[in-house]
C-alpha cells in the first residue's frame, strides 16, 4: 500500500474512499499544520494532499525521498515551488474547472454587494439606524447593468465572468497574456481596461509576474467611479495603495474575498472602510464545489500512484 500525508480534513467521504487505497497520515485540525510537522511525516511519503495554507518548498521536498505525487486542493498553486517539484520528477496536480462557476458567482455577488450597498444596507438595519420611512436620495449606490466590466485574466473563471455579464448587458473589455478569439469580449491593454472600466475584477493567477500588478500607479489609472473586485491572490493587489485609493477615493470601492495576509489582521484599515466589501476567501466556498474539489483531489492523487494521468496536472 502507498503512504499518504493530508494535510486537512476534507468534505464529503473522500478520505475514507482514500483509504481504502493507501495509508493515510491525517492533520485533523482546521489550523495548518506547522513545517515541522510536514517534515517529520514526510520521508517514507508516496503522496501529499494539502491545500492552498500549506507551503511547500525546497526543504520539504528535499525531505521527501519517495515523493511522486503533490496534490492540492485548490486552484491557485502559488504556495508550491512548482519548478523544483518538476526537477525532482514530482508531479503537481490541482482542481481547476469545478470551481469555476462558484467563484465567478461570487465575483458577482462582490460587484453587487459594493455597487447596491448591501452590506452597508444590512449593517445598518441590524445597529438600529434605519430610522427614515423610504426616500428618494437614501443610500443609493452605483448601477451593474449596462456598465463596463475589466477582466484581468482570461482563464475559466474570466470566461465564467463574461457568461454572466451578458445576462447584465454589460460593456466586457480583457486583458491577458493573449488575445482569445473564441471570447465574445474586446481584448484590450491594461491601461485602457483601467482607464474604461467601472468594474475591474482581478482573475490572474499569482506569479512572479502578477505581484502587486494592481499598484499605486495602475489604481490611479482607474476612474474615480470605479470598483476594484479581487477573488483572485491578495499578492496581486499592492493592499497599501489600495487601502490609500480608497481612503483618499481614487475609486469608489472594492470587493475584496482575499488579502495580502489571511486571516485578515485586526488592525487592518480596510475594516475601517464604507466602501468595501469583505468576504474571507469564499471563492469556492460551497457545499457542492467543495465536495468535487475533494473527489478531484484524492483522484488525481490515487491516478499518479497508479501510473496513469490524473485529471488535472500543472504544466
Ligand atoms: C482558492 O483560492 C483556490 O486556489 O482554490
Ligand atoms: C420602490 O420600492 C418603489 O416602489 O419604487
Amino acid at each position: 500500500m502507498c503512504n499518504v500525508l493530508v494535510t486537512k480534513k476534507l468534505p464529503g467521504n473522500w478520505i475514507d474512499y482514500l483509504k481504502r487505497e493507501c495509508n493515510v497520515t491525517l492533520w485533523e485540525d482546521i489550523y495548518p499544520p506547522p513545517k515541522e510537522w510536514i517534515l517529520n511525516n514526510i520521508e517514507d511519503k508516496d503522496g501529499i494532499l494539502i491545500t492552498l495554507t500549506e507551503k511547500i518548498d525546497k526543504e520539504i521536498i528535499d525531505r521527501a525521498k519517495n515523493l511522486k505525487v503533490i496534490s492540492t486542493y485548490s486552484v491557485g498553486y502559488d504556495h508550491i515551488d512548482i519548478k523544483y517539484a518538476k526537477s525532482r520528477g514530482i508531479i503537481v496536480t490541482y482542481t481547476p474547472e469545478v470551481l469555476t462557476d462558484a467563484t465567478a458567482d461570487l465575483v458577482f455577488g462582490l460587484i453587487l454587494a459594493v455597487a447596491r450597498r448591501i452590506c452597508e444596507g444590512d449593517s445598518l438595519i441590524r445597529k438600529g439606524e434605519w430610522k427614515t420611512p423610504w426616500y428618494p436620495t437614501f443610500m443609493l449606490g452605483t448601477e451593474v447593468h449596462g456598465k463596463t466590466l475589466g477582466i484581468i485574466g482570461m482563464g475559466r473563471i474570466g470566461k465564467a465572468l463574461v457568461k454572466r455579464a451578458k445576462g447584465f448587458d454589460m460593456r466586457i473589455i480583457y486583458n491577458s497574456r493573449r488575445k482569445h478569439e473564441e471570447v465574445d469580449a474586446e481584448y484590450v491593454d491594461l491601461d485602457y481596461l483601467l482607464e474604461n472600466s467601472d468594474y475591474v475584477v482581478i482573475t490572474v493567477d499569482l506569479n512572479e509576474s502578477t505581484y502587486h500588478l494592481i499598484n499605486e500607479d495602475r489604481l490611479k489609472k482607474m476612474k474615480r467611479s470605479a470598483f476594484l473586485i479581487n477573488a483572485s491572490r491578495g499578492q496581486v493587489v499592492d493592499e497599501k495603495a489600495l487601502i490609500k485609493a480608497l481612503q483618499e477615493g481614487w475609486i469608489k470601492g472594492a470587493g475584496l474575498d482575499v488579502f495580502e495576509i489571511e486571516p485578515l489582521p485586526k488592525d487592518s484599515p480596510l475594516l475601517k472602510l464604507n466602501n468595501v466589501v469583505l468576504t474571507p476567501h469564499l471563492g469556492s466556498a460551497t457545499v457542492e464545489t467543495r465536495e468535487k474539489m475533494a473527489e478531484i483531489a484524492v483522484k488525481n492523487l490515487l491516478l499518479v500512484l497508479k501510473g496513469e494521468k490524473p485529471i488535472y496536472e500543472v504544466q
